[in-house]
C-alpha cells in the first residue's frame, strides 16, 4: 500500500528517517534532524535563488508554467480579461470571490474617492531632479505615504489593513501619474472622478489645456486588459520582496516600496523597457541574424523570453499580441512591431530557444503597445507597478494572516573563514 512518505537513509550514519509528504512535498524543517552528531545543527536544503522552495501556501495564483496556464483565484486569465474590469479583478484578487454588483460598485466609489494624494507628496516629488526615473520616483514616494498615514502601522488590524489597501490601489495610479508629469517639467494633473480606474489614470497622464480630457475607449480598454495580465503571477521576485519585507511587521507602504525596487530590475518589471532598447538597437529586421548569435554566445539576453516558471508561450503574451491588432486601428502600426514579429519567429526556430523552452514572456509584446499608446519608456515599469500592487496587497494579506508564516529569515552555508586572529595593521598584507 503506497503511503505519504518518504524514506531517506543518510550513508553517513547509516540511520534512516521517514520523511511525511504534504500537498506532495516535504517540510525542510523535517531535514533537520539529520545529522552525524547530536551537536551539530542539522541538514538544511541548500538553494539559492529558491529554484525549488516553496516560501508558502498560497491560494491566490496558480500557474502550470510547462502548460502555459495562468489563473487568479481558479479563474483563467483568458476569461478575466475578456469578461471583467482591472478592478473588479483587483476586488477578486483581494477577497477571493468576484464581486457582487452592490459589492462593485461601493468598492469602485471606494477607489475613487481615495485617489487624491497629500499636497506635501507634490513638493517632495518636486525634489526629484529634473530627469528621474519615474520608477525611482514611485520608489520614494511610496515609501514616503508611510509617513502620512501612520495608522498604516497597525499591520494586524483588518479595518486598518483594508484601508491602505484602498488608498495603495487608489494613490498608485496617481503618484505615477505625478512622477511622468515631473519628468516632463508639466504641471500635475488632478484625479477625475468622473473617469474609470484606467480613464482617469490616462488623463493624469496626458491632459493639456482641455477642460474635460475624454479618454478613447479602444485604449482605455486595452490598457483595463493590460493591468489585468499584470495583477499577481504568484512567487516572483516583487512579490516575494512584499511577502519578505512585509514580515517584519512593517507598514505596506514601506513594503509596496521594497516589492516596487524589486519590479524595476531589468529582469523583472524593467523588462518590457529593456525590450524596447533592445529593439532600437537592433534597428532594422535583417540584422536579427547577428543580434541572436551575440545572444547564444552569451553577448546579452534576449529580452522579454525566457521565464523562469514558464517553459512554454506565456499565455499574457498570447492576449497582448491579439489586443495589439485593436490599439494599432487606432494608433497606427508601431513599426518595433514587425521587428518583434521576426524576432520570435526566427528564435522559436533557433535549437538554441528551443532546447532551453524560452519563449516570448508578458513583457516582450507589453512595450509595443505602450510605445504605440503614447507613453514614453521609462514608464513601462510604472504601468506595471500599478496594477501589481493589488496583487502585491492580497499576498501581504496572506502572509499576514498564515499561522505558519515568521519574519522571514532564510539560512546560510558559511564557507568563509575559520577563527584567526586580528593581526596590528603594520603587519598586515
Ligand atoms: N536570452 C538568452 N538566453 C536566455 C534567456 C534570454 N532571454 N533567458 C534564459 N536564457 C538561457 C540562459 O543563458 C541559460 O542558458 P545555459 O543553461 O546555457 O546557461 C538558460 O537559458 C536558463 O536561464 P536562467 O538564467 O538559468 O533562467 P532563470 O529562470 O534564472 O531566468 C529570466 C529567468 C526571466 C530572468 C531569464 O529568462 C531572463 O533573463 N530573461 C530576459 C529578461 C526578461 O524578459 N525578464 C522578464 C520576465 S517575465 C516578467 C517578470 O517576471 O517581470
Amino acid at each position: 500500500m503506497s503511503k505519504d512518505t518518504l524514506n531517506i537513509t543518510d550513508n553517513r550514519t547509516g540511520k534512516s528517517y521517514e520523511i511525511p509528504i504534504q500537498n506532495g512535498n516535504i517540510r525542510a524543517m523535517d531535514l533537520r534532524q539529520i545529522k552525524v552528531t547530536d551537536d551539530e545543527f542539522g541538514m538544511m536544503s541548500y538553494d539559492p535563488a529558491f529554484m525549488n522552495t516553496a516560501s508558502c501556501k498560497s491560494k491566490i495564483t496558480f500557474i502550470d508554467g510547462d502548460k502555459g496556464i495562468l489563473r487568479y483565484r481558479g479563474y483563467s486569465i483568458e476569461q478575466l480579461a475578456e469578461k471583467c474590469t482591472y478592478l473588479e479583478v483587483a476586488y477578486m484578487i483581494l477577497h477571493g470571490e468576484l464581486p457582487t454588483r452592490a459589492q462593485l460598485d461601493d468598492w469602485v466609489w471606494n477607489i475613487t474617492h481615495h485617489t487624491m494624494i497629500h499636497e506635501s507628496i507634490k513638493t517632495f516629488m518636486d525634489g526629484f531632479r529634473y530627469d528621474a526615473h519615474p520608477m525611482g520616483i514611485l520608489v520614494g514616494t511610496v515609501g514616503a505615504l508611510s509617513t502620512f498615514y501612520p495608522d498604516a502601522k497597525r499591520v494586524l488590524n483588518q479595518e486598518s489593513r483594508k484601508k491602505q489597501i484602498q488608498r495603495l490601489v487608489a494613490k498608485m495610479p496617481t503618484l505615477a501619474a505625478f512622477a511622468y508629469r515631473h519628468s516632463l517639467g508639466l504641471p500635475y494633473v488632478y484625479p477625475d472622478n468622473d473617469l474609470s480606474y484606467t480613464g482617469n489614470f490616462l488623463s493624469m497622464l496626458f491632459k493639456m489645456a482641455e477642460t474635460k480630457y475624454r479618454p478613447n475607449p479602444v485604449l482605455e480598454n486595452a490598457l483595463d486588459v493590460l493591468f489585468i495580465l499584470h495583477v499577481d503571477h504568484e512567487q516572483n521576485c516583487s512579490a516575494n520582496a512584499m511577502r519578505n519585507v512585509g514580515s517584519s511587521q512593517v507598514d505596506p507602504y514601506s513594503a509596496v516600496a521594497a516589492a516596487t525596487a524589486a519590479l524595476y530590475g531589468p529582469l523583472h518589471g524593467g523588462a518590457n523597457e529593456a525590450v524596447l532598447v533592445m529593439l532600437k538597437e537592433i534597428g532594422s529586421k535583417d540584422r536579427i541574424p547577428e543580434f541572436i548569435k551575440k545572444v547564444k554566445a552569451g553577448e546579452g539576453r534576449l529580452m522579454g523570453f525566457g521565464h523562469r516558471v514558464y517553459k512554454n508561450y506565456d499565455p499574457r503574451a498570447r492576449i497582448i499580441k491579439r489586443l495589439a491588432e485593436q490599439v494599432f486601428e487606432v494608433t497606427g502600426m508601431n513599426p518595433m512591431l514587425d521587428m518583434a514579429v521576426e524576432l520570435e519567429r526566427i528564435a522559436l526556430q533557433d535549437d538554441y530557444f528551443v532546447k532551453r523552452k524560452l519563449y516570448p514572456n508578458v513583457d516582450f509584446y507589453s512595450g509595443i503597445i505602450y510605445q504605440a499608446m503614447g507613453f514614453p519608456v521609462d514608464i513601462f515599469p510604472v504601468l506595471f507597478a500599478i496594477p501589481r500592487t493589488s496583487g502585491w496587497m492580497a499576498q501581504w494579506e496572506e502572509m499576514l494572516l498564515d499561522p505558519e508564516q515568521k519574519i522571514a529569515r532564510p539560512r546560510q552555508v558559511y564557507v568563509g573563514h575559520g577563527l584567526r586572529d586580528v593581526a596590528p595593521i603594520e603587519k598586515r598584507r
